[in-house]
């Protein structure tokens, strides 16, 4: 992106109020500091790595969360625990790992931030960090990191200064002195931090807040002992603040940035607040900052809307390089729940392209609830429904409005322990296009654990019932033949090979009619010779190949056919 666009950039957003040529200065000038201060470690690996790299077909990504993954190790050891386990991920197949948050925070899993220079002391060091990002590196495993922008926890050194009267640190934050809703805003967490405003007693003021609350209107109590105060971009202060915790983190070795909602990022009154045009003005200007800072760091948009916005986060090839699909999670879903595969070939085929440089990330279960409410009232109330009758739990649904929220559970037990079931549903998602990921668990067939309802800083927040320990022992039984554990893993880790063996893999699948709602068959261009048939029903199928032979296809049957 050349200069002339990062002044315009600029200019869109703080032209009125602010020099834009000292802002394009200071812009450049942090660039350099931190291109400056680049480990040479990490130059050298940069240029040893494709400019494309997360287009190859061998990325297949694995979501943890660092004390979960490593309970064996005591506290302040996690990284080192996850570090000690690479060999585990390696011999599964995994090349990237998203370790969920794991900076100084204050709640909300990791997600209320309170350092963004720092690591959470139960975790371990930055050095610690380092360390894991070099081993893994060695691995050929690349690391996904959160960036969490859009707000920071009432706790950061910021909001503590706002607390306290700073002029300058209160306009890192939007303050408003009611803490009625803006009409039209949606609200997030309704159930439990209802409202987009937390009240602070020290100022009589409100702080918008998107998620967590400590003091939601109408609460008198304190209901969370944090809250996640939402950033004021309006502020250049603050992007460039952000950029430099951004570019920090880049140095240490992060290859892949989470950009957690980050579709909330500017506010307008009037508005919803959603995906608004300067969210992605924020997102260029990130995007030229770092491939100024680490050329071969990439951006993935965790911005959970409908595709024909979501595809806007790839902007012209210079925002996020990858984002999640939604749709076709829910599509898999569906296609597991009813038995008919017509919505992944509908959601196919009206998914927009994407710029040649960018890229799907497809998961089916991932730290969050499963998200229902994407496609259609219709397929939210049979996910829904489905998921309940297995052992899901509603998270943030509306009553009597299915759709307007997500279920929580772990695949296993969302499946109700059906291993064909489960194994047709990953050797979908590993083979239907984009980079497939696994939440810590899913290959062993972890079960839901309720036991956070035990805790009362948990048990409102049903996401926890996946949040689960898996020690080592638990992952030792994969080499046990017959146990659960081994003949999911083991299938899955084939699986993956199989995916990695087809270059095409992440491309978007190209359809065959196979006369038959329960199974979906599909190939991917430049690979016409192989194609894949999945059957998602409980009974034998029959279905005519293009060559008018007939073929039976297995209950749950995934198949894979040289032509
Ligand atoms: C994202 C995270 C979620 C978190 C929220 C607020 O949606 O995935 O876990 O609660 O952001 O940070």
């Amino acid at each position: 992106m050349n200069e002339d666009k990062i002044k315009v950039l600029l200019n869109n957003l703080y032209g009125k109020e602010y020099n834009v040529d000292n802002l394009h200065q200071k812009f450049n000038n942090l660039c350099s500091r931190y291109r400056s201060h680049r480990p040479e470690k990490l130059k050298e690996l940069e240029n040893r790595t494709p400019d494309l790299w997360y287009k190859s077909s061998n990325n297949i990504c694995y979501i943890l969360y660092p004390d979960l993954f490593a309970p064996d190790s005591p506290d302040s050891q996690k990284l080192n625990g996850v570090k000690n386990n690479l060999s585990y991920l390696k011999d599964l197949g995994i090349t990237l790992i998203h370790i969920l948050p794991i900076l100084k925070s204050s709640g909300d899993a990791g997600f209320a931030v309170e350092n963004y220079k720092e690591i959470d002391p139960k975790f371990g060091t930055m050095e610690d960090f380092r360390e894991l990002t070099s081993k893994a590196h060695k691995y050929c495993i690349r690391i996904v990191l959160d960036m969490i922008l859009n707000h920071t926890s009432d706790t950061h050194p910021w909001a503590a200064a706002a607390k306290n009267g700073d002029k300058f640190y209160q306009n890192f934050y939007l303050f408003g002195d009611s803490g009625q809703n803006w009409p039209g805003v949606p609200e997030i967490f309704h159930e439990f931090a209802p409202g987009h405003w937390d009240y602070i007693p020290e100022l009589n003021k409100w702080a918008w807040s998107t998620f967590y609350k400590r003091h939601p209107l109408g609460v008198k109590e304190e209901k969370f002992p944090f809250a996640q105060w939402d950033l004021n971009y309006k502020n250049p202060e603050v992007l460039f603040a952000m950029m430099e915790n951004l570019f920090f983190l880049a140095n240490q070795g992060v290859d892949v940035f989470r950009l957690d909602a980050t579709n909330f990022l500017w506010k307008e009154k009037g508005t919803s607040c959603v995906s608004l045009p300067q969210v992605h003005d924020i997102l260029k200007l990130m995007h030229t900052g770092l491939e100024k800072v680490a050329p071969k760091s990439i951006f993935l948009a965790e911005a959970i809307e409908l595709p024909q916005s979501i595809i806007k986060y790839f902007g012209d090839s210079d925002e996020a390089q990858t984002a999640y699909n939604i749709s076709m999670m829910e599509a898999i879903w569906k296609a597991a729940a009813t038995s008919d595969v017509t919505t992944i070939k509908e959601v196919s085929s009206k998914m927009p392209a994407i710029p040649p440089t960018c890229e799907w990330m497809l998961f089916t279960e991932c730290h969050d609830a499963n998200f229902i409410s994407e496609l259609d009232e219709e397929t939210a109330i049979i996910l829904y429904k489905y998921f309940l009758k297995n052992k899901g739990l509603p998270f943030m649904l509306k009553e009597g409005k299915p759709y307007s929220g997500a279920v929580s559970g772990t695949t296993w037990s969302l499946l109700n322990g059906n291993k064909d079931l489960i194994l047709l549903l990953e050797a979908v998602k590993l083979t239907i296009g984009g980079i497939p990921m696994f939440y810590m668990g899913e290959e062993l067939g972890v079960e839901n654990d309720e036991s956070y309802k035990n805790d009362p800083s948990k048990k409102d927040d049903s996401r926890f019932i996946k949040r689960i320990a898996i020690a080592d022992k638990l992952r030792e039984r994969r080499n046990i033949p017959g146990t659960k554990e081994n003949i999911l893993f083991s299938k899955i880790k084939e699986l993956i090979a199989l995916r990695k063996n087809h270059p095409a893999s992440n491309l978007p699948p190209q359809f065959l009619d196979t006369a038959n709602k329960s199974v979906l068959g599909y190939y991917k261009k430049g690979e016409e010779k192989t194609f894949y048939l999945a059957n998602f029903s409980d009974k034998d199928q029959i279905v005519t190949l293009e060559d008018k032979s007939n073929k039976t296809l297995k209950p749950f049957q995934f198949e894979v056919i040289n032509r």
